[in-house]
């Protein structure tokens, strides 16, 4: 165990509680700072919540005062690729606005360390496959470029002499603590798996496959799905990381192969034991046709392995969640 505290903002949201629960179970002594408004108190199953905002300045200032704050972890964001489309300024104010404040308040507390929560979005649309992290950047959606902006902060920041940073690059997680105990409750998902889990316990009526006259094998979207244990052990890999000095760098996060949204309902329909009610529909806006990591630099430079690589295990554990969520209340987002 390391003497130092490390803040995570967004720690009771669905990746943050996961990694939360982590550092808990490492022994780490965690402050958790998150608004609530899409997380949950009960996802919090370790360190000390304090519910408010990364764009306050003062309470920032308050925390890294009292508390001998080494790292910060930070999840805090929308990230809701279709809603950035129609609320730009939503984004840009809190996934770069309220990050620049955070960073700000970190730096001039002498923060170390800096581990970022960001996003294969910031890829947009490849012409050469699959994406390395030498790619070029081309967000084709706000949240993507409103999370871009945060890694070029931490870049230059960290130029200027400020803390030294990881940005994990997510590409699609899904998944839940295999325990049970967490998952993911986010309200109105959009993602596909939460999506697709929630028709199978009939909390919904219908999953759409947004766009079926894509240019890949079956004619839907491909995407790099990670478990979102494996995510949560490359944060505390980055941790370890950090502290022992290791340079600042971007990963991305993924297996390296991709499924499609066909391969995934079909995943589910295996776990429920019975097909789901799927409609076509058009393509959905900023949604680019393929997104699949190169994902070996994540391994060798972290030397992190991933435990759940396997889409089965992947759709269980989510649909075991969500039979827990709707077992009580339909209604509810967590269950009692
Ligand atoms: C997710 C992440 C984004 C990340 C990206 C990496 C969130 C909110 N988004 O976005 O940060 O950059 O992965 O690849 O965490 N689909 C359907 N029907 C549905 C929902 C989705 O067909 O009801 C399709 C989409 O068109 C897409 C695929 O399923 O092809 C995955 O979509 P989704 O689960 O929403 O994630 P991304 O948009 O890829």
């Amino acid at each position: 165990m390391n003497n130092k505290k490390i803040l995570v903002t967004g720690g009771a949201g669905y990746i943050g509680s996961h990694v939360v629960q982590q550092l808990g179970a490492a022994d780490e002594q965690v402050i958790i700072l998150d608004n609530l408004s899409t997380g949950f108190k009960a996802a919090v199953t370790s360190g000390e919540l304090v519910v408010g905002d990364t764009g306050d300045e003062n309470l920032l200032n308050r925390l890294f005062s009292e508390h001998e704050i080494d790292t910060v972890m930070h999840f805090a964001a929308h990230t809701i690729v279709p809603e950035s489309v129609a609320d730009p300024l939503k984004y840009y104010r809190n996934n770069t606005a309220n990050s620049r404040t955070l960073l700000d308040a970190a730096n001039r507390h002498h923060v170390k360390h800096v581990v970022f929560s960001s996003t294969a979005a910031v890829y947009g649309v490849l012409s050469e496959g699959k994406a390395s992290e030498k790619c070029a950047t081309n967000p084709i959606n706000p949240y993507g470029t409103s999370k871009l902006m945060t890694e070029w902060m931490l870049r230059d920041l960290n130029i200027a002499g400020g803390p030294s940073y990881v940005a994990l690059r997510y590409f699609n997680v899904a998944g839940c603590d295999p325990s049970g105990l967490i998952g993911q409750s986010t309200p109105n998902a959009t993602l596909l798996v939460k999506v697709a889990c929630e028709v199978a316990v009939g909390s919904r009526e219908q999953v759409a496959v947004f766009g079926t006259d894509y240019p890949t094998p079956d004619g839907t979207g491909l995407r790099d799905y990670i478990h979102v244990e494996d995510l949560a052990s490359a944060h505390l890999a980055a941790l370890r990381y950090l502290r022992s000095g290791g340079d600042s760098t971007t990963l991305n996060c993924g297996y390296g192969h991709g499924y499609s949204v066909r391969e995934v309902l079909a995943a589910v329909a295996r776990a429920n034991g019975k097909p789901l009610t799927v409609v076509e529909e058009p393509r959905r806006e900023g949604d680019p046709p393929e997104l699949v990591a190169i994902a070996d630099r994540v391994r060798s430079v972290l030397d992190w392995q991933p435990k759940f690589d396997d889409l089965d295990k992947i759709v269980s554990s989510s649909l075991a969640w969500e039979r827990k969520i709707s077992a009580r209340d339909p209604s509810a987002y967590w269950p009692d």
